[in-house]
C-alpha cells in the first residue's frame, strides 16, 4: 500500500506524525538592528506547529547573504538567542522545525552592505529586483547591481559561514537544516551555467558548478549529520533573474550527487506557481531514478495533486507555503475537509502581526 498525505514518514533523523510541510515563507519582519527573530515571529510559527515539519524562512548565514530587508539571521548570539524562543514554542505546541539556511548572492543590493557590492559566481549583468525599506519602513523594490565575482580563495570562507551557521542551527534548537539551493540564490548562481562563467573549479563543467553546493552541504553534514539536513533545489526554475532557465540537467546531476550522502530529504521547488509550466511525470520520474531518498515536492499543490504524486511514488511529502499563511491550522484543514481561508498578499512582505499572526484557527 503505498503512503497517503496523513501517513507518518521517517524523515533522516525525525520521524514526522503527517506528510503536510510548512515551505519557507520569507515575511521580512525580523527586528532590527540585527535581523534578530523576535515575538511575532515566535508567534506566527508556534502557531503552524502542526505542520509535519516548519521549515523556516530563508535566514541568512553571514552578513554577506542578506539580500532583503528585515530578513532573520542565524550568524550572531542574538540571532541564536532569537531563534531559539521560536523553536521552543514551535516543540512546545508539539511541532518540528528546519532552519532554511540562504545566501543570497547577487539578489541583493548595496546599500544593505555599507555601499559594497553583493558576491556571485560571476560579475555578471543582472537584471532583477529585490526590496528594501525607505525611510518610514514602507517596502521598496530597487535594481540589483552588477555583483562583484567570487575569488576562488574565498570560497573556504563561505563554506565556513555555511558550516558555523548550520552549528547555530543546532545551538537554536531546529531539528534539522535546509539548505536553500534554490530560486536563483548563490548556490544555484553557481549551479545554473546562465550565471556562471567561472574559469576554475567551480564554473565550467556540470560538476564543476556543482561543486560548491556539495562542499557546503558535506561541511554541514560533518558538523550535524547528513540525517538532519537537507536541500531545496528548483530546476526549471526562471525565479530571480535565472534566464534563460535552468533545463533540469543541472537538478539531476545535483539530486544524483546528493543520493549517495544519506541526507533527510531533497526538496523540490517546482516552477509553476510563478507561471511557469508544470513538471511532466517524465522529469519526476528521472528525478525518483537519480534520488534514493525522501523527496519532497512544493508549489501548487492541494490535496489531489499531492495524493496523486504520493500514490504513484513520485514524491514522499508535500510542502505548502501560501496556504499556510492564511491557514495556521492547514494539515487539520485539510484532512477534515475545511474551508481554506484566502491570505492578503499586500501583507506578504514587512509590516507587523496584521496579516501574519491574526488569522484565526478554523476552530478558533
Ligand atoms: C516564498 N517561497 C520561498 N522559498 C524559499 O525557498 N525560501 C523562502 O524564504 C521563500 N519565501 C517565500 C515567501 C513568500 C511570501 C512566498 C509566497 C513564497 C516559495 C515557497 O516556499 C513555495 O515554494 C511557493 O510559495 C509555492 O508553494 P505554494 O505557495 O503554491 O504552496
Amino acid at each position: 500500500m503505498t503512503p497517503g498525505l496523513f501517513d507518518p514518514l521517517d524523515l533522516g533523523a525525525v520521524r514526522l506524525p503527517h506528510r503536510v510541510l510548512m515551505a519557507p515563507l520569507t515575511r521580512m519582519r525580523a527586528s532590527q538592528p540585527g535581523d534578530v527573530p523576535n515575538e511575532i515571529m515566535r508567534d506566527h510559527y508556534a502557531q503552524r506547529a502542526g505542520a509535519g515539519l516548519v521549515i523556516s524562512e530563508g535566514t541568512q548565514v553571514s552578513p554577506e547573504g542578506k539580500g532583503y530587508a528585515d530578513t532573520p539571521g542565524i550568524h550572531s548570539a542574538d540571532q541564536v538567542a532569537g531563534w531559539r524562543a521560536v523553536t521552543d514554542a514551535v516543540h512546545a505546541n508539539g511541532g518540528l522545525m528546519a532552519a532554511q539556511l540562504w545566501h543570497t548572492g547577487r539578489v541583493n543590493h548595496e546599500s544593505l552592505h555599507g555601499g559594497e557590492l553583493p558576491v556571485s559566481a560571476s560579475a555578471m549583468e543582472f537584471r532583477c529586483r529585490t526590496s528594501l525599506k525607505d525611510a518610514d519602513g514602507t517596502v521598496v523594490r530597487a535594481n540589483c547591481p552588477t555583483p562583484r565575482a567570487l575569488d576562488t580563495e574565498e570560497i573556504p570562507r563561505l563554506v565556513e559561514d555555511y558550516r558555523r551557521a548550520a552549528r547555530n542551527a543546532m545551538d537554536a534548537g531546529f531539528d534539522l537544516v535546509e539548505v536553500h539551493g534554490a530560486h536563483g540564490y548563490l548556490l544555484h548562481q553557481f549551479l545554473a551555467a546562465p550565471s556562471n562563467q567561472r574559469t576554475d573549479a567551480y564554473g565550467g563543467s556540470l560538476e564543476n558548478r556543482a561543486r560548491l553546493l556539495l562542499e557546503v552541504v558535506d561541511a554541514i553534514a560533518a558538523e550535524v549529520g547528513a540525517d538532519r539536513v537537507g536541500v531545496r533545489l528548483s530546476p526549471f526554475g526562471t525565479f530571480n533573474g535565472l534566464d534563460p532557465a535552468d533545463d533540469g540537467e543541472s537538478g539531476l546531476y545535483a539530486a544524483n550527487a546528493l543520493s549517495s550522502r544519506g541526507l533527510a530529504f531533497l526538496h523540490l521547488s517546482e516552477p509553476d506557481w510563478t507561471g511557469a509550466p508544470a513538471l511532466d511525470d517524465d522529469f519526476r520520474k528521472q528525478l525518483r531514478a537519480a534520488y534514493d531518498g525522501v523527496i519532497v515536492g512544493a508549489g501548487a499543490y492541494d490535496v489531489a495533486k499531492a495524493e496523486r504524486l504520493l500514490a504513484d511514488g513520485l514524491i514522499d511529502a508535500a510542502a505548502f507555503g501560501r496556504p499556510f499563511i492564511a491557514n495556521p491550522d492547514l494539515p487539520h484543514r485539510l484532512a477534515n475537509g475545511l474551508p481554506l481561508a484566502e491570505p492578503d498578499k499586500t501583507t506578504f512582505y514587512g509590516g507587523g502581526a496584521r496579516g501574519y499572526t491574526d488569522y484565526p484557527a478554523y476552530d478558533g
